[in-house]
C-alpha cells in the first residue's frame, strides 16, 4: 500500500513513516495541509495517517474535501486525547478509523492491515462486477426527479429491505442496483447480478440454489449456487418479470426462511442475502393476471423505486450527454462542443431506449463528427426525422433584434429543417435549397456562431 503521513510535527512524521515502512508499505510525507491536498489529489494514496490539527486547516476539512471526490483513500486521524470530539466529526466525515496519540507501532499496523483487507475485497468485488456486468455503475441526473430518486436510494441502501426496481428499458435500473449495493453494509461483500430471463428454465434452480453432487445427470460436481455466492452482499435478480411461477415459489421461500437447500441436497444452509430485484415489466398487471405471485410481489416491492423515462426528464438529457462526451476525453480523446441547436433537437428527441440509447447515440456521434463541433449535420438522420416531425411550426423564433439578425434567425430554420429532411445529408440539403454545398457550410459556420448566441441569457 502507499501511505501518506500528514503531521506537522517534524520529528512524529518521522517516526511515523520509519514504521509504515518497515511494515513493506512506501510512504510519504507532508507537513501541511495544503502539501497533503497536493499529494492526495494524485489518487494513489490508498492511507492517510492524518494529523487534526495543522497550521493551515485541519485534517478534518480534509477529510471532508476528499471524500465524494471520487479519490478512494482511507483516513485515519492522528489525535490527541484531548480533541477526541474532533475525530469523532472526522469519523462523521467519512475518515475510517482513528488512533490515539501517542502511536504504538504495534496498534497502527494492526489499523492498516484492517483496511488492507478490506480494499483488497473490494478491489476483487469490483474485478468480479465488472467481468459478470461489464459496465461503470455511475449516476448522473439533476433533474428533480431523479434528485428525489438518489436520497430514496441512499435511505434505503443503509437498511436490509428488499427493493423492486422498475422501468423501461434502459433506464437505469442496473446502475442504481448496483448503487444500493455500493452504499451499502453490504459493499465489501459480492454484488451478484443474475438476469432470470437468461437462464434456460430447467437450471434456473441449481443456478440460484446449487447443487449437491450427483442430483441430476451431468452433476459431477457440487455447486454453491449464486445465492450462497451472494452471502453478505447482494443478490440483484434482473428481469424478475421473467420468473417461471413455480421459481417465484421456491424463491419465496427462501427468502422467508433465511435458508438454501440445494437441488438433491439434504441440509438447508442458511444465507445472509440482500434481495435488489429490478423489471420492466408492469408487476401488479402481471399478479392480476396471476402470472406472478401476490405475496412474491409484496414481498419484493417492500420499497419500490421506480425510474421515469428520459423524455419525462428532460433536465437530465444535456447532463447526460456531457456526462458520456467528457467519457471520452478521459479516455484520452479530444474534446467535441456540442452546437446548442444540435442540442436542442436532442433534447426534444424522444429517446425510446433511454439512457443506454443516448449513450450509443453519442458515442456514434462523437466517432463520426469530423470537426471540432458537433453540429446539426452529425445528428443521427432518425433523430433528425422525428424531430421535424413534432416540429412546432412556423416562425416562433425569437423576434427580438435587428432585421439583419431576425433574417439570419429565419434564414437558418430553414435551413436547419431542410437539413432535418434531408436526414442531415448537407449535398442533399444544398440542393434542395438551391444553393451550393460551400455556401451551406459557409451558413452552418455561422450559425454556430448564432447558435452561441442564443444560448447566452
Ligand atoms: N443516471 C445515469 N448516469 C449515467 N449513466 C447511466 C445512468 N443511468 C443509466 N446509465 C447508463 O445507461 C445504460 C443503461 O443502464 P442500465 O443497464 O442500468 O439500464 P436498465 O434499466 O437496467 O436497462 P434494461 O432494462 O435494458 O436492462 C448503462 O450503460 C448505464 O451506465
Ligand atoms: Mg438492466
Amino acid at each position: 500500500m502507499h501511505v501518506l503521513v500528514i503531521d506537522d510535527e517534524a520529528a512524529l512524521r518521522q517516526i511515523l513513516a520509519a514504521a509504515v515502512r518497515k511494515a513493506g508499505h512506501s510512504v510519504d510525507t507532508a507537513g501541511t495541509a495544503r502539501e497533503a491536498s497536493s499529494k492526495l489529489v494524485r489518487g494513489d494514496v490508498d492511507i492517510a495517517l492524518c494529523d487534526i490539527k495543522m497550521p493551515d486547516g485541519n485534517g478534518v476539512d480534509l477529510v471532508r474535501s476528499f471524500k465524494g471526490s471520487g479519490i478512494d483513500t482511507h483516513f485515519i486521524m492522528v489525535t490527541a486525547f484531548a480533541s477526541m470530539e474532533t475525530a469523532v466529526e472526522a469519523l462523521r466525515a467519512g475518515a475510517t478509523d482513528y488512533i490515539v496519540k501517542p502511536v504504538r507501532e504495534e496498534e497502527l499496523l494492526h489499523r492498516m492491515e484492517q483496511i488492507g483487507s478490506m480494499r483488497g475485497l473490494k478491489a476483487e468485488n469490483q474485478a468480479l462486477r465488472q467481468l459478470v456486468a461489464g459496465d461503470r455503475g455511475v449516476f448522473h441526473f439533476g433533474s428533480p426527479s431523479m434528485v428525489e430518486m438518489e436520497r430514496l436510494v441512499s435511505r434505503v441502501a443503509v437498511t436490509d429491505s428488499t427493493v423492486l426496481i422498475t422501468g423501461e428499458s434502459g433506464t437505469g435500473k442496473g446502475v442504481t442496483a448496483r448503487s444500493i449495493h455500493e452504499m451499502s453494509p453490504r459493499s465489501e461483500f459480492p454484488f451478484i447480478p443474475v438476469n432470470c430471463g437468461a437462464i434456460p428454465e430447467n437450471l434456473l434452480e441449481s443456478e440460484l440454489f446449487g447443487h449437491a453432487k450427483g442430483a441430476f445427470t451431468g452433476a459431477d460436481r457440487a455447486r454453491k449456487g449464486l445465492f450462497s455466492e451472494a452471502d453478505r452482499g447482494t443478490l440483484f435478480l434482473d428481469e424478475i418479470g421473467e420468473l417461471p411461477l413455480h421459481m417465484q415459489t421456491k424463491l419465496l421461500h427462501v427468502i422467508e426462511d433465511k435458508a438454501v437447500r440445494p437441488l438433491g441436497g439434504e441440509q438447508a444452509r442458511r444465507v445472509d442475502v440482500r434481495i435488489v430485484a429490478a423489471t420492466n415489466r408492469n408487476l401488479s398487471e402481471m399478479v392480476k393476471e396471476t402470472r406472478f405471485r401476490e405475496d412474491l410481489y409484496f414481498r419484493l416491492s417492500m420499497f419500490h423505486i421506480h425510474i421515469p423515462p428520459l423524455r419525462e426528464r428532460r433536465e437530465d438529457i444535456s447532463r447526460l450527454i456531457r456526462f458520456v462526451l467528457n467519457g471520452m476525453v478521459g479516455k484520452g480523446k479530444k474534446q467535441l462542443e456540442l452546437d446548442p441547436m444540435a442540442e436542442e433537437i436532442l433534447v426534444d428527441y424522444a429517446w425510446p431506449g433511454n439512457v443506454r440509447e443516448l449513450e450509443n447515440v453519442i458515442n456514434r456521434i462523437y466517432i463520426l463528427a469530423d470537426g471540432e463541433r458537433i453540429s446539426l449535420a452529425d445528428l443521427p438522420p432518425d433523430i433528425a426525422r422525428q424531430s421535424i416531425s413534432r416540429e412546432r411550426g412556423g416562425m416562433d423564433i425569437a423576434s427580438s433584434g435587428g432585421l439583419r439578425e431576425q433574417l439570419r434567425r429565419v434564414e437558418a430554420d430553414i435551413i436547419v429543417r431542410t437539413l432535418k429532411e434531408c436526414g442531415g445529408d448537407r449535398r442533399a440539403a444544398a440542393q434542395k435549397l438551391e444553393i451550393g454545398v460551400s455556401s451551406l457550410y459557409r451558413k452552418l459556420e455561422e450559425f454556430e456562431t448564432l447558435g452561441t448566441m442564443r444560448s447566452e441569457p
